[in-house]
């Protein structure tokens, strides 16, 4: 193989030169032609069949086209057995689309921002690495290369689509900064509907308030979303519109189920500062604590369970909380209140109490509701425990 090869470049480089035989290091002499025919067998080139080619699918003619290549040439670098190739790479469109060529690795062509009906580039190979390269200028002169593995050719109606705009909602101007916050918009996307010219966008409207308020979100008819009841600092919706009607719309789920749909064709901000409710305090109870007998005859009462609900429309809560004691084994434990009033659980001789106390801000009182006729609810002050042996 050796002896042959050395005879291919000594008669292809003639014989008057002998030093420039070496395979691997010869160098062009000035005399030496390039030609691309009559090249050496061994000649490596690159393959056209190295790139993978999309191929159109017969049952869907607007989907993407196939990609052909051709005039593959290779062209070999003086003095080597290597050659650079070229070839053309060609997608067509369908009458009234246009086609965008794409690579591997969201690769692109410089001619997919034109709408062209056909597109063809040249790529180039080089068989020392064996890569398809497409290379181009940018029109802001940046040169941009991609290798090309692989060929896909996506087609496109070239008919302008029918498509909603963010400017045809009214955004209220900011009045008050104290109370008023500007509405963005962000994120628009159109998406064609299938077979028609018509879209479906969709964006999103955002309002933030400042630090210690919330935000609530209007709309023309008095329109409301659904996250104003939750005394947010920022709110974000997505609001959607098909372009067959143009109308704006939010729509949401509502907690119990129902589905709520306004359309928006203006949209403002409201901020308030975050109401701080007024509760009743676990701590306005004195809770009695365990003595130093053996076994103790006064024990530990506790508290947990605070929760406080916001009485609608107002700052004030209504609150319960429960009031616990437990007696060792063989004991049984009485709750008794304010020194005198007793928990109605104490009938009962049992080892542990735990009773159940409630409290309205608008009044402060922790009252135990005992629910026995006759008797009034005791208003809970101090709460103490008794333990006694059974
Ligand atoms: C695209 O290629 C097809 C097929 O060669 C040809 O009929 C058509 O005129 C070309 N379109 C344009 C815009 O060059
Ligand atoms: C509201 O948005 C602002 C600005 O992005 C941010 O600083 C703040 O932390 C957000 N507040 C909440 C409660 O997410
Ligand atoms: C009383 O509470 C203690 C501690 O939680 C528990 O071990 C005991 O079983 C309880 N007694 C009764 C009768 O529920």
């Amino acid at each position: 193989m050796a002896r042959s090869l050395l005879f291919l470049i000594t008669f292809y480089f003639g014989f008057e030169n002998p030093k420039i035989v070496d395979a691997c290091f010869a160098t062009q002499s000035p005399s030496t032609p390039v030609v691309t025919t009559e090249v050496p067998p061994e000649l490596r080139t690159c393959s056209a069949s190295e790139i993978t080619y999309g191929v159109a699918d017969p049952n869907n003619p607007e989907g993407p086209v196939s990609v052909t290549n051709f005039g593959l040439t290779s062209t070999q670098i003086a003095g080597t057995l290597d050659s650079i190739s070229t070839m053309k790479i060609s997608c067509m469109a369908i009458d009234g689309y246009y086609v965008n060529m794409e690579f591997q690795d969201n690769g692109q062509v410089k001619e997919n921002l034109e709408n062209l009906q056909n597109i063809t580039v040249e790529v180039t190979c080089d068989s020392r690495t064996m890569e398809w390269i497409y290379s181009s200028v940018l029109d802001d002169g940046s040169p941009y290369t991609h290798t090309v593995e692989s060929v896909v050719c996506p087609q496109a109606s070239l008919t302008p689509l029918n498509a909603c705009s963010p400017t045809t909602i009214m955004y209220a101007a900011v009045e008050n900064p104290q109370t008023n916050v500007e509405v963005t918009n962000f994120g628009f996307t159109s998406t064609q509907i299938p077979d028609t010219t018509e879209t479906i966008s969709t964006m999103k409207l955002s309002c933030m308030a400042i630090d210690g308020y919330d935000v609530k979100m209007y709309f023309n008819d008095g329109g409301q979303v659904k996250e104003n009841l939750d005394n947010v600092q920022n709110i974000t919706v997505e609001v959607t519109c098909d372009s067959r009607t143009m109308e704006w719309i939010y729509s949401t789920v509502l907690e119990n189920g129902s589905p709520y749909t306004r359309t928006v064709s203006s949209v403002n901000c409201q901020q308030a500062p975050l109401i701080t409710l007024n509760t009743c305090s676990p701590t306005t109870i004195t809770y009695g604590e365990g003595d130093n007998e053996n076994p103790q005859l006064y024990v530990d009462v506790t508290n947990f369970g605070l929760t406080s609900t916001q009485i609608p429309g107002t700052t004030e809560t209504i609150s319960t909380l429960k009031i616990s004691c437990m007696g060792i084994d063989g004991y049984f434990v009485n709750m008794e209140f304010n020194g005198n009033a007793q928990a109605k659980e104490n009938l009962d001789n049992i080892q542990n109490i735990t009773v159940e106390v409630t409290c309205d801000s608008r009044v402060g009182d922790w009252i135990y509701m005992m629910n026995l006729p006759g008797i009034d609810d005791p208003t809970v002050e101090t709460a103490d425990c008794l333990q006694l042996p059974l």
